[in-house]
Formats: C-alpha cells, sequence, structure tokens
C-alpha cells in the first residue's frame, strides 16, 4: 500500500505497535523517553497527519497555533489534562484518550499502595535490606493499621474509582464515595458503596483513594483544611494526578501524624517529587506506574494506535476512533474530506 500520511510518537513504544502502525502509515518515533518543548512539540507536529503523545507533552494552542495540517492527536493514557481540548476542537484537530483498557490494572495498583501504606512493607524492606534484622524483634514493632473491614472512602467514582470499590467487598469494606453526580443505584449496589458529602467522606473514611480527574477546579482538592478532617488513623492514596493533592500540606501532616501514611504514585510537578514527601518513611511512593502492567500498557499503545489510524481513514475501524474525546472537531474533518 502506499503511504500517504505520516505520524509522529513522541516516546519509546512496543515495537509490535510500531509495526502495527507502519502497516499504514510512515511512523516517526522517538527512541528517548523525554519530556518535549512546546518549541520542540510544535515543529514536530507541524510536519505530520497525526501523533501519539504522552502526558508530559502538553499540547496546547500555542503547539498547534497554525498547523494546518494535524488531524489527530492520540493520548497514550486516560487522563488528558495535557490537553487544551476547546483549543484543539477550535483548530478541527481530533483527540483521543485511553478508556478501560487500564480500569482493573490501577484499580490493582491502588490497593497495592494502600495495603503497602497501611502495613509498613516499604519501610520494613527499606529496614531488613539495611540489615537491621539481627535480632529478635519486638512484638509491638512494625505495627500497621488494619484495612480489611474498614471503611474506605473514594473520591472521583469513575470506572477506576468503581473498579476499586469492587475489590472492597472482598475485604469485608463498606464503601463511601463522593462524586459531582450520585452513580444509578445498580452500580452503587454493585459496588457496595454509598454518596456522601465530600466532608463526611473525609471525616468517616478510615482510608481514602483520589480516583478524580485533574481540572482547575480540583487543583488541591486535598489540601491542609480537608487533610484535618481526616482521621489520623487514615491512609491516603493518589492514584489520580499530581495537583489533586497539596504535596506540601500533606507532607506536613504525614510528619505531624495527623494522616498516619499515604501510598502516591503522582506527585504536583512530576517527576520531581516534594522533597519532605521523600524523607518520611510513611509514605510510600512510586512513579506514576499504577497502570504499568505488561498487558495493560500494550493495551493502552494499542489503543492509541488504532484510534490514530482510524482517525486517518485506516484500519477496521476505519472513520471512527474508539475514545474521541471532541467528535465534533471529528465532524469538522469529515465534512472538508
Ligand atoms: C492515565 O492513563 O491517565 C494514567 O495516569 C497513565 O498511566
Amino acid at each position: 500500500m502506499s503511504k500517504s500520511h505520516s505520524v509522529w510518537v513522541s516516546r519509546p513504544l512496543f515495537p509490535e505497535v510500531l509495526a502495527h502502525l507502519a502497516q499504514y502509515v510512515h511512523v516517526h518515533a522517538e527512541t528517548e523517553d523525554r519530556k518535549h518543548s512546546s518549541a520542540e512539540l510544535r515543529e514536530k507536529l507541524a510536519a505530520v497527519d497525526g501523533a501519539i503523545v504522552a502526558l508530559s507533552d502538553r499540547i496546547d494552542g500555542n503547539v498547534i497555533a497554525g498547523n494546518q495540517r494535524l488531524r489527530v492527536v492520540s493520548n497514550l493514557a486516560v487522563g488528558y489534562n495535557n490537553f487544551d481540548v476547546p483549543a484543539l476542537t477550535a483548530a478541527g484537530i481530533l483527540a483521543t484518550n485511553t478508556p478501560d483498557v487500564l480500569n482493573e490494572t490501577t484499580a490493582d495498583y491502588a490497593w497495592a499502595l494502600l495495603l503497602a501504606a497501611a502495613r509498613r512493607v516499604s519501610s520494613a524492606e527499606r529496614w531488613l535490606r539495611a540489615g537491621h534484622w539481627r535480632g529478635g524483634m519486638r512484638f509491638d514493632d512494625w505495627l500497621g493499621v488494619d484495612v480489611h473491614g474498614k471503611t474506605l472512602g473514594i473520591l472521583g467514582m469513575g470506572r477506576i474509582g468503581q473498579a476499586i470499590a469492587r475489590r472492597a467487598c472482598g475485604f469485608g469494606m463498606p464503601v463511601l464515595y463522593h462524586n459531582r453526580s450520585r452513580l444509578p443505584q445498580t452500580v452503587e449496589h454493585d459496588c457496595c458503596a454509598t454518596w456522601v458529602e465530600k466532608s463526611e467522606l473525609l471525616k468517616r473514611a478510615d482510608h481514602l483513594m483520589l480516583v478524580l480527574p485533574y481540572s482547575a477546579q480540583n487543583h488541591h482538592a486535598i489540601g491542609a483544611a480537608e487533610l484535618a478532617l481526616m482521621k489520623s488513623t487514615a491512609v491516603l492514596v493518589n492514584i489520580a494526578r499530581g495537583g489533586i493533592v497539596d504535596d506540601a500540606a500533606l507532607a506536613v501532616a504525614l510528619r505531624e501524624g495527623r494522616v498516619a501514611a499515604a501510598g502516591l504514585d503522582v506527585f504536583e510537578g512530576e517527576p520531581a517529587v516534594h522533597p519532605a514527601l521523600r524523607e518520611l518513611d510513611n509514605a510510600v511512593l512510586s512513579p506514576h506506574i499504577a497502570s504499568a502492567s505488561a498487558d495493560t500498557r500494550r493495551a493502552m499503545a494499542q489503543l492509541a494506535a488504532d484510534n490514530l489510524l482510524a482517525a486517518l481513514g485506516y484500519g477496521p475501524d476505519a472513520g471512527h476512533p474508539r475514545s474521541p474525546l471532541n467528535p465534533e472537531a471529528w465532524g469538522k474533518h469529515a465534512a472538508e474530506t
């Protein structure tokens, strides 16, 4: 097949996914994993019809200004706070993301962080590796907080929140949640979950998981005032986005024992991590890997590639990308072509 479209892939991707793309289009794939500046993004995007980009690539009006060629930008993530969707729509550029394929894997990881932080897994391992386990150990050493049977709070009850909640049944944990809109009763029933106001959630949850998307309104949704409402025995888990938690305020609450522990996969300004969080033994920290299982990262890459190809008119979904964020932009192109 003669290829008439070119695409840019902003970070290294699974070879089989790149090979799949290359059956249809010219592929320019980066071999180094790094953040691109606005100027670099502008230059790269000016030369292609479509792009697969990562969360660290900020695609805003400035980056696409005057770009007459680009038709689709496919995000390698379900969250898309790196996209200025209205600007993309105004430019007639379709934006897509990778929903659903990561729900269960991400939910698993939220539980991994909750259990690790509650039961002090990381600090115990650091202590053991440092050679401190020589003689006996006091019976009252390494005491954590229980998870089973406690009340789980979930802030943000989309598909990942629901997958987390379903697992809570197995731990005998009632679930309280807060979301802008209440879920249908059947879903609440499946998730053993009850809607409450945010302040009630913070006060009543024995452990709290954050699963809400980032937006300007959600910036520091958990700050000093919210942390002050939480139980001192609570574990806070953030698998959502950096900026939802005021990391400086959290570090103070953790240091002062006003929150027992935290499991954090995302950070304000990542890859930088607030220095005070790094110092704390009661914070389990990981580098934004909640969706990183081999199967799920492959599925995300495949979906990002399929969305891109479909938007350019190739593959089984040609003309019907599976997860468009701004189908109205797609309408513009369909009308033009
Ligand atoms: C997402 O998909 O939004 C995750 O945060 C990236 O793994």
